[in-house]
């Protein structure tokens, strides 16, 4: 597997496991195992996700099957809207942590910048707050554009390690990357699959066809090329395999302008400049 470095100097792994739109039961117990056994050691979730105590499950399960420890794995969850503000966001760590049955995370995220941009810095002092009191490992936020990065640097003064956004081959993204590469901000990628729909791509397929892998792994191996940190989730055990075998392949630089000229702009999810969480 591997690793993106950030600012401070710690590593995150490129792949990891998403577990939006999974139900907190068994079988989401189960991906999650099954994907530390396949070589996982990074899975993304969040308090909205509703999945938090069977992604946790499935940590324990994985690490018990497998002999890892704890800190062999990199664990994100994410500070939802409805506990934004500085006072609220140690109780709200501390609620996704004990659901997950772990006593730190190594990433822990603002979901989504809001429309409210004191609200925003403040509750960002609060993950400060966690982050100085070292309760957790790093701290970042999730669908922030330019302009809210810019308005949150200008007023606050530990920068987020990442930026997790919506980002594959319809959505390129290319200003805000810009922008983080100058900031020494990395870049990860939700929906990279485009929740399934780029896997029809004719382009993708082509692609596919070139390097003799399927189009979702060429689409992971795309974001490593950009150096994006890129969380497919699967809750299919061949899939969750498939996704993580990216690292015997790479892309030439003419496979990945083809990739990057399919960019329409085009979003699956909200718009982050307009999204207050509903
Ligand atoms: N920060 C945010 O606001 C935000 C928003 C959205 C998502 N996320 C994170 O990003 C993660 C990924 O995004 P996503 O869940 O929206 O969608 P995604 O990873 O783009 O796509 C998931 C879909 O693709 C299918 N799939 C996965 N691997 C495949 C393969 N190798 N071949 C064919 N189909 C495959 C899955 O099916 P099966 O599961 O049935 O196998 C599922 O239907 C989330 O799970 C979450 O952790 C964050």
């Amino acid at each position: 597997m591997e690793n993106i470095t950030f600012y401070n100097g710690n590593e995150m792994p490129i792949v990891g496991l998403g577990t939006f739109r999974v139900e907190n039961n068994d079988e989401c117990a189960a991906s999650v195992k099954h994907a530390i056994e396949s070589g996982y050691t990074h899975i993304d979730t969040a308090m909205i996700y509703e999945n938090e105590d069977k992604v946790g499950q499935g940590i324990a399960e994985g690490l018990a099957s497998t002999g890892l420890k704890r800190s062999d794995l990199f664990i994100t969850s994410k500070l939802w809207l409805e506990d934004y503000g500085r006072q609220n966001v140690a109780n709200a760590y501390e609620t996704s942590l004990n659901k997950l049955g772990l006593d730190y995370l190594d990433l822990y995220l603002m979901h989504w910048p809001g429309t409210d941009e004191a609200l925003m810095i403040d509750t960002w002092q609060g993950m400060e707050d966690l982050y100085k009191n070292d309760k957790v490992k790093n701290i970042g936020v999730s669908n922030f554009n330019v302009e809210h990065l810019e308005a949150l640097l200008a007023q606050v003064s530990i920068k987020p390690v990442i930026n997790q956004v919506e980002f594959h081959p319809y959505l390129l993204q290319s200003s805000l990357n810009r922008y983080l590469e100058v900031q020494n901000i990395h870049m990860e990628s939700w929906s990279p699959l485009m929740n399934a729909q780029i896997l029809e791509d004719e382009t993708v397929n082509e692609v596919a066809n070139e390097v003799g892998k399927s189009p979702a792994q060429v689409i992971i191996r795309w974001n490593i090329e950009h150096g994006v940190v890129v969380i497919p989730k699967s809750v299919t055990p061949s899939r969750i395999e498939e996704n993580i075998d990216v690292f015997d392949f790479a892309l030439t630089a003419e496979q990945i302008e083809k990739l990057d000229n399919l960019n329409e702009e085009r979003r699956i999810g909200p718009d982050p400049a307009k999204y207050s969480g509903h």
